[in-house]
C-alpha cells in the first residue's frame, strides 16, 4: 500500500477516535472527503499518474474514502447516542410517590341544570332522548304545521347547509320523529309517550344580553289519552320547585305557537331583579322560560297518532335562561365566552 496513503489512514483514524463532539467530527468529514478535503486531493492528483500506477492508487485511495466514510457514520451514531444518554441522566429522577397537581374541573351551568332537569323528567317517567343539530326542513318546520312561507318561519331563521339542511332552531323539530317512534307503543300496549329531549339549538340572530346565535332547550312531550291543560301545568310546577327549591312566581298567558292548540307562555319573575325589571328581562320583571301548550292535532296526525283519539302537551324550556336565572348570569353572551374563570365558579350543589 502507497505510504501516503497509509499515513493519512492513521491520521484521520486517530483524529476521528480522539474526537468527542459533533461539530468537531463535521470539520473533520469537511478536511478529509470535502471538496478542498485530504483524500479527495488525493483523487485529484491521480491524473498525473502514470495508467500503471493509476490503476492501483486509485482503488488504495477509494477503499481509504470507503473507510474514512463509514467511520465517520459510525461516530455519527456513537456520538448521538451519547447525546441521548446524557440527556437522560440529567433529567430529574420521577417519583410515583409525588401527588399530582391536580386542578379539578367544573361543569358548565347548562349542563348543570340540564341534567337536574333529566333527573327531575326522569323520576316522573320522562325517557331522555338524543337528537342530531342538524335536521331537515321538513323536521325543524313542516311536521310541524309550520309550511314555506309561514310567518312564524321569520322568529327562527337559521343556518342552512348547501345540502339544504339546517341546524336545528328548537328542540321541537325531534317531536315528528319521537312521535313516530314511540306512537306504535302507545296505540298497541297503550303507553303514553313521555319525553324530553335537550339539545343545542342555533338562529341567526342579532346578540345582546339576552338573545344569543348558539342556545339550549329541552323539549318535553307527553301523549296519551284524557292529557289536558291541567296535566302540563302540574308537570311544569313540579319541574320548576324542584329546580329553583323555592316558590316562583309564575304567570300563564296566551302564545302563539303553530304545533300548539292552545298555545301558552310560561313565564316566571326575573330572579335576576326580582321582578323590578332589568336588562335581562327586557326591563318587564317577567321572563318567558317556558312556552307550551297542546299538541296541534295536524302535528300528532303527522307523527302518525290519530288525534280523535290521543291528546298531548309539549313544552320549550328555555335551559339557557333557566341557568341564567338559577345561577344569577346577567349576560347569556358569558355563557358562550370559553371563559374559566366565569364558568368554572358553578358546582353542583345537589
Ligand atoms: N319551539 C318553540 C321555540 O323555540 C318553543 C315551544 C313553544 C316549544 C311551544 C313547544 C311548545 O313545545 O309547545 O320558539
Amino acid at each position: 500500500m502507497n505510504e501516503k496513503i497509509i499515513a493519512l489512514q492513521n491520521e484521520i483514524t486517530e483524529k476521528l477516535s480522539a474526537t468527542t463532539d459533533l461539530s468537531e467530527l463535521e470539520n473533520i468529514r469537511v478536511a478529509t472527503l470535502g471538496k478542498k478535503g485530504s483524500v479527495t486531493a488525493l483523487l485529484k492528483g491521480m491524473k498525473d499518474l502514470s495508467p500503471e500506477e493509476r490503476k492501483s492508487f486509485g482503488a488504495e485511495v477509494n477503499s481509504l474514502k470507503e473507510l474514512v466514510t463509514r467511520k465517520i457514520e459510525e461516530k455519527i451514531k456513537e456520538l448521538k447516542e451519547k447525546e441521548i444518554q446524557a440527556e437522560i441522566e440529567a433529567m430529574p429522577l420521577f417519583d410515583i410517590t409525588t401527588p399530582a397537581n391536580l386542578q379539578r374541573g367544573s361543569y358548565h351551568p347548562i349542563t348543570l341544570v340540564q341534567r337536574q332537569c333529566e333527573t327531575i323528567f326522569k323520576s316522573m317517567g320522562f325517557a331522555v332522548i338524543d337528537y342530531p343539530e342538524i335536521v331537515t326542513d321538513y323536521e325543524c318546520f313542516e311536521a310541524l304545521n309550520i309550511p314555506k312561507h309561514h310567518p312564524a318561519r321569520d322568529m327562527q331563521d337559521t343556518y342552512y347547509l348547501d345540502n339544504g339542511q339546517l341546524l336545528k332552531s328548537h328542540t321541537s323539530a325531534a317531536q315528528n320523529a319521537i312521535l313516530k317512534k314511540y306512537g306504535k307503543d302507545l296505540m298497541e300496549k297503550g303507553m303514553p309517550i313521555k319525553a324530553i329531549f335537550p339539545g343545542r339549538c342555533f338562529r341567526n340572530e342579532a346578540t345582546d344580553a339576552c338573545h344569543e346565535n348558539t342556545f339550549f332547550q329541552m323539549e318535553g312531550v307527553m301523549v296519551d289519552k284524557d292529557i289536558s291543560i291541567s296535566n302540563l301545568i302540574f308537570f311544569m310546577k313540579t319541574m320548576l320547585s324542584e329546580v329553583f327549591r323555592k316558590d316562583i312566581k309564575v304567570r300563564l298567558r296566551p302564545g302563539f305557537f303553530p304545533f300548539v292548540e292552545p298555545g301558552f307562555e310560561l313565564d316566571i319573575s326575573c330572579l335576576i331583579c326580582g321582578g323590578d325589571g332589568c336588562p335581562s328581562c327586557k326591563q318587564s320583571g317577567w321572563l318567558e322560560l317556558c312556552p307550551c301548550g297542546m299538541i296541534h292535532p295536524n302535528v300528532l296526525s303527522e307523527g302518525g297518532i290519530d288525534p280523535e283519539e290521543y291528546t298531548g302537551f309539549a313544552f320549550g324550556l328555555g335551559l339557557t335562561r333557566l341557568a341564567m336565572m338559577k345561577y344569577g348570569v346577567k349576560d347569556i353572551r358569558n355563557l358562550n365566552s370559553g371563559s374559566l374563570k366565569a364558568m368554572s365558579q358553578f358546582t353542583d350543589d345537589e
